[in-house]
């Protein structure tokens, strides 16, 4: 019943959403905890939606991401899109992800929302900070 009430939940939430980005949440790759990253960090932002990421680096690239957060669809579409930005990526490269870059990828992302892609970004670099402070 409880799953019930949770997809009624998230198809109401889904239906002010444009079709691309629902795609894009229901694939849910790369959405959840991982045991053993080598890194990673949590942050909770202004409006208070917090996310995760979490990383496997080796040699200095980054080939595991994943990332967590019980936002809403618009915190959830900015983490995927800026998973799918530092997948492969070394960790310079990553450090040049913008929220910008991840709003070029989201056109139809609401205005309200925009700040969705400061909190994915954010966490990620932090994530990045915490390997090298371990590094
Ligand atoms: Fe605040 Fe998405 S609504 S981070």
């Amino acid at each position: 019943m409880k799953d019930d009430n949770q997809n009624m939940a998230f198809a109401n939430e889904m239906s002010g959403y444009s079709k691309i980005i629902s795609d894009i949440v229901k694939d849910g790759q790369n959405f959840g905890r991982m045991n053993d990253p080598t890194s990673s960090a949590a942050i909770k932002g202004p409006c208070g939606d917090e996310m995760e990421f979490y990383l496997v680096i080796k040699n200095k690239i980054i080939e595991e991401i994943k990332f967590y957060t019980k936002g809403c669809i618009a915190t959830r579409v900015c983490g995927i899109i800026t998973v799918q930005l530092a997948l492969g990526k070394s960790i310079d490269e990553a450090l040049g992800i913008s929220p910008k870059k991840v709003m070029d990828n989201l056109t139809d992302l609401p205005e309200e929302h925009r700040h969705c892609s400061i909190l994915a970004v954010s966490t990620l670099h932090r994530a990045i900070a915490d390997y090298l402070l371990k590094d």
